[in-house]
């Protein structure tokens, strides 16, 4: 979900609105806001923001205070009376939320024996109704009600709650869901990530767990859940507002497909000398020692960056022999599973919010493993929990489908996988100058890849109506194929399945028929020989055969109905180029199939629920 809040001197509505529409990747189930105007007042719908703006379209707003919000439902369906905000029973209390109360139940109980009631089915306007009763029963005031609240609750939160008899205080707090604070002259912004706050100020505050904010137009006051005043830390943020336009793109995923050549050669930039056959991480350096000594490797993340994971098992146990496993962060963390002081876990998050990461991070730390994260938003949660870590500067990606993350996840495994591979002594210094030359042309060979555009755009035709897709790889395209499949079923709808190409004879090869789409990987590398074989079965059984091939290629172009050509680069670094007609393919299939790409239904960029 998706929190923005504003006290100042302007106009709140419109900072709201534009807040909410920068936040909107975040869930776009329902939304509402909340104005102090001569009290509180409260206006929500679900459905997009959109939806919101035209039902107060020709209400007049006049408020310089008041919060918004985006949802992705959690507990409840997305209604009109599920949205937030929520308010206690005399309204004159008003909470948006971020997070899930574990205990709302319990707390529910007893609110309903004391004669409170509810109109909507969510853990949130519990929250409220306590707080309330909280005031009501201790004669304590609001800021006091809202911290003995928050000492009784169990979960995950970011919250702000105002007041109808406070003009000039919002209470923000967090707990496992970001907040940042922005801070302007005389006025604050609220937001769940920078992107809402980066036009009007630089100057930003990440609240940490168990802090509360009291913040009025003077002054801003930080205390932790005990009562105890903490000093804020004031950073300047690194965004660039165009980054969170579409600048002239139809879809933000399109212009982030396009962006990569642009963001890994960021995400290589003063990290790489190829003429020395040097690889720097400024961010992992103080870890040398313990990664020449480390027995294993840990990967942990969750969808796309999982798969970025794969690709990195791949390229760390290839070039730096050091044995690599990969986990779902979710099923890491309920399994109690083995890790000791000589394992290193990597945890990949764009957002570096995903609460299933945060959690599988936690775990391994308290077992004693040094912690690596490698994320795309600087200062979000998991690069502050992490021992040390690599940033993909990718820069903001706003498309829920993930692209450009991606592919500067996989650059930074693949130089993590090169570091550790030098520092261990795994790779000789001629064999690493061939390799990081090559990686340094990666970015030249990924713009060649996007001229693949109208070519795909025309195989995306003929088969924007399948119903089901096969996508086939081996090795390290085999994570490839499984990021195709889902882009493909993430933003078109159509099934889409991933697989290890020899393995298709073990279960899927029963889909195959006339009208079954299989998209192949099969470059000119080690396993090419054996992807024809598996080509050859899937046309003896009438499958349509895309193939991503190697420039030049001819034996494929003769067996596949439609060949995509990628320019020849090392085996290494075929994921880099083999992903971007993937991307291209979905988006085009997606966007002929009328659906809309930026924000696929029930999908939401950053999942800070469990
Ligand atoms: C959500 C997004 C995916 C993303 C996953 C992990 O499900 O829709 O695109 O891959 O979360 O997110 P993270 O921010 O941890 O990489």
């Amino acid at each position: 979900c998706g929190i923005v809040g504003y006290i100042g001197h302007r106009d709140a509505y419109p900072i709201i609105i534009k807040g909410l529409q920068r936040l909107e990747y975040r869930g776009y189930d329902s939304a509402g806001i909340a104005l102090h105007d001569n009290g509180l007042k409260v206006y929500k719908k679900a459905g997009k923001v959109s939806v919101l703006e035209d039902f107060v379209k020709d209400i007049t707003l006049n408020s310089t205070m008041g919060m918004g919000h985006t949802r992705w439902a959690t507990h409840g369906a997305p209604s009109d009376r599920n949205s937030h905000p929520h308010s206690s029973g005399d309204r004159k209390l008003t909470i948006i939320h971020n997070g899930i109360i574990e205990n709302y139940a319990v707390i529910k109980e007893t609110l309903l024996s004391k004669g409170h009631v509810f109109k909507s089915d969510t853990d949130t306007e519990v929250l409220i109704h306590f707080v309330e009763d909280i005031e009501r029963e201790t004669g304590l005031d609001l800021r006091e009600a809202v911290r003995v609240a928050l000492n009784t609750v169990i979960g995950a939160y970011a919250i702000v709650i105002m007041s109808a008899d406070d003009p000039d205080l919002m209470i923000a707090a967090r707990k496992g869901s970001p907040m940042v604070i922005g801070v302007g002259h005389g006025e604050y912004f609220i937001a769940s990530d920078a992107t809402p706050i980066v036009e009007y100020t630089k100057n930003v505050i990440y609240l940490n767990d168990n802090e509360i904010a009291y913040i009025s137009r003077k002054d801003l006051l930080i205390k932790n859940i005990d009562n105890t005043v903490q000093t804020p830390y004031i950073q300047e943020l690194d965004i660039k507002l165009e980054a969170l336009e579409k600048g002239g793109y139809d879809h933000f995923m399109l212009k982030e497909i396009y962006e990569q050549p642009r963001s890994i050669r960021d995400c290589l930039r003063g990290r790489i000398y190829p003429g020395q056959g040097k690889v720097q991480l400024g961010g992992i350096k103080e870890y040398v020692e313990k990664l020449k000594n480390i027995d294993r490797i840990i990967i942990v993340a969750c969808g796309t960056s999982w798969h970025a994971g794969l690709v990195g098992e791949y390229l760390i146990e290839e070039y730096a022999r050091v044995p690599v496993e990969v986990e779902y962060a979710s099923e890491f963390r309920y399994r109690n599973p083995i890790i000791n002081e000589k394992d290193l876990v990597i945890a990949i998050s764009q957002s570096g919010e995903t609460a299933d990461t945060m959690a599988a991070i936690e775990l391994a730390k308290e077992k004693g493993a040094t912690i690596f994260g490698i994320c795309n938003v600087v200062g979000a949660s998991i690069p502050r929990t992490t021992h040390a870590g690599v940033y993909t500067h990718a820069g903001p990606e706003i498309g829920v489908a993930s692209t450009k993350a991606f592919t500067a996840q996989v650059t930074v495994l693949t130089l993590i996988a090169f570091y550790i591979a030098q520092k261990r002594g795994a790779i000789t210094q001629s064999k690493l100058i061939e390799y990081l030359t090559e990686l340094d042309e990666i970015p030249t060979l990924v713009e060649r890849a996007l001229q693949s555009n109208d070519h795909v755009k025309t195989i995306a035709e003929k088969f924007k109506s399948s119903n089901n897709c096969l996508f086939l790889g081996r090795g390290s395209s085999f994570p490839v194929a499984l990021e195709g499949a889902l882009k493909l079923k993430e933003i078109s709808y159509i099934h889409a399945e991933g697989y290890p190409a020899a393995e298709m004879k073990h279960g899927p090869i029963a889909l195959i028929d006339e009208d079954m789409p299989v998209v192949f990987i099969a470059t000119k590398h080690s396993s090419y020989e054996k992807v024809i074989s598996n080509i050859q079965e899937v046309k003896a059984r009438g499958g349509h055969v895309i193939a991503i091939v190697t420039e030049g290629d001819t034996e494929v172009k003769d067996m596949a109905e439609y060949v995509i050509e990628i320019p020849q680069t090392g085996e290494a670094f075929v994921p880099l180029l083999a992903t971007i007609p993937l991307q291209l393919l979905a988006y085009h299939i997606a966007v002929m199939r009328g659906c809309n790409v930026d924000q696929p239904r029930n999908l939401a960029k950053s999942v800070t629920v469990e």
